[in-house]
């Protein structure tokens, strides 16, 4: 038998890292926490996609989830046993304030205030982030994040959380991955809020870089000169299939990079956009949505810059002319191991995303994050092909170190089993099992396998 890219190895021993490296394990609040209507938590924009049928397979909804509104404590006891440095969660908008704006929800935040006090009493460092895609659904009915006031609720809610949490939360991380955020929500519409509207999408990049250039300002403020900002970004290297590559397939792999990678890290970095004229774009101001000022707001000094990796995406020019965008995704011609999910296992991507970030943006690119990175398998609790996937991606990590890149931290997606969005409880990203008829929890063995890892980086 051949092997292939990305097939299961026996991946440790793996090279040392940095004795201060965090390890970590990454959640969200919608696919995990359940209690959709308690406490007066009100309605996000997922808890109303959910009910339009056909949007989840099977029906699936958040409304139970991992019910780790209520276990929390067991979770925390879970990520004790593994030797967790740092838990990324994320914060629900609208458990905080309800119509996300005005009235702050007390017992929302008292939530937050006893997982973060439980996460310290293990040992463990707090990594929020404060939207992970459950908007208020007030919010979503002035607009969404089409709307520019969107963009100061969010300065408004980040200096709440930042009050409360700010005494004890070092390192906070504002967005997670407005790309996807942008373009399966408002762009395709296979996420919440489920709106179609292919380009014309694009102000919503705009609005979430804008909110969140005003919570930097707004945790700087409020938690202190000590806290550590970051974003989360979705980043994909962009391949051409070599088989194919024409001039129009490298025009559309550079406009397909512009959309992905640079329309969020550009404006961040070097407080610019790139060149959007692929997509209509050609007016600095986009015909009234970026104003004068947003861009510094926006480019508002950063401590580290989180990097969500899956796979790389492969492109090609459009087939249809009159499809609308200005690229095709395709897949690779090379047969690489494919997780669950059917995403390709592609390791050395992650290696080659982060050497073109250090590339592209030198002494601008501040410490790197990885802030998600992990795979879907099939259920079961001998999940070898997912020890594999995370050594392989792993050691991508350590070459980029080796190669110069400062690599500060490294988060697995995910520690449960949870509500994958479109896909609902049918993919498995979890080191630890989830029953969800009992909520059991069964480690599997990739989580014994991180635990020892973890344990063997220690000085
Ligand atoms: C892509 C991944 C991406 C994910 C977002 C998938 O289709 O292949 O790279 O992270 O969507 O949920
Ligand atoms: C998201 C997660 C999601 C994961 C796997 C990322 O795009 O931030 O919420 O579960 O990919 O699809």
């Amino acid at each position: 038998m051949t092997t292939r890219p990305g097939d299961p190895t026996t991946p440790l021993p793996l090279p040392r890292f940095p004795a201060d490296f965090v390890w970590g394990a990454s959640t969200a609040a919608y696919q995990i926490e359940g209690a959709a209507e308690e406490d007066g938590k009100g309605p996000s924009i997922w808890d109303t996609f959910v009910g339009r049928p056909g949007a989840v397979r099977d029906g699936h909804t958040g409304a139970v989830a991992c019910a780790h509104y209520h276990r929390y404590a067991e979770d925390v006891a879970l990520m004790r046993r593994l030797g967790l440095d740092a838990y990324r969660f994320s914060i629900s908008w609208p458990r905080v304030l309800p119509s996300g704006a005005g009235r702050v929800e007390q017992r929302g935040l008292d939530f937050y205030d006893r997982l973060v006090d439980a996460l310290l009493a293990a040992g463990i460092e707090p990594t929020p982030t404060l939207f992970h895609w459950d908007l208020p659904q007030a919010l979503e009915d002035e607009g969404g994040w089409l709307a520019r006031d969107t963009a100061y609720r969010f300065g408004e809610y980040a200096a709440v959380v930042a009050e409360r949490l700010g005494d004890r939360v070092r390192r906070w991380i504002t967005l997670n991955e407005p790309f996807v955020h942008m373009s399966f929500g408002y762009g395709y519409g296979v996420h919440a809020p489920g709106r179609a509207m292919l380009l014309d999408a694009v102000p919503v990049a705009h609005h979430q870089l804008l909110g969140h250039g005003l919570a930097v300002a707004a945790l700087r403020a409020a938690a202190g000169p000590d806290a550590q900002v970051l974003i989360a970004n979705n980043c994909s290297p962009v391949r051409l299939r070599s088989d194919a590559a024409s001039e129009a397939d490298r025009l559309a792999a550079d406009a397909y990079d512009t959309l992905h990678n640079r329309l969020f890290n550009d404006p961040l970095l070097t407080g610019r956009y790139p060149d959007l004229s692929a997509y209509g774009l050609t007016d600095p101001g986009w015909g009234g949505i970026v104003r004068d000022d947003d861009l510094s707001v926006i480019a508002a000094p950063l401590d580290g810059l989180g990097i969500n990796y899956y796979n790389p995406s492969w492109i090609t020019a459009p087939a249809d002319p009159a499809s609308g965008l200005p690229f095709d995704l395709t897949e690779p011609e090379q047969a690489y191991r494919r997780t669950a999910f059917d995403w390709p296992v592609v390791p050395d991507g992650l290696t080659e995303l982060l050497l073109g970030l250090k590339a592209r943006y030198g002494t601008a690119l501040p410490p790197v994050w990885i802030t998600e990175n992990g795979c879907s398998e099939p259920a079961g609790l001998d999940d070898a092909a997912r020890v594999g996937y995370l050594g392989a991606h792993i050691g991508a990590v350590a070459e980029a170190l080796a190669q110069g890149v400062d690599v500060r931290g490294y988060f697995t997606w995910s520690l449960l089993d949870n509500f994958e969005w479109a896909e609902g409880y049918h993919q498995r990203f979890g080191l630890v099992e989830v029953d969800f008829a009992t909520q059991a929890r069964t480690p599997r063995a990739s989580f014994a396998w991180y635990r020892d890892l973890i344990a063997s980086q220690k000085p």
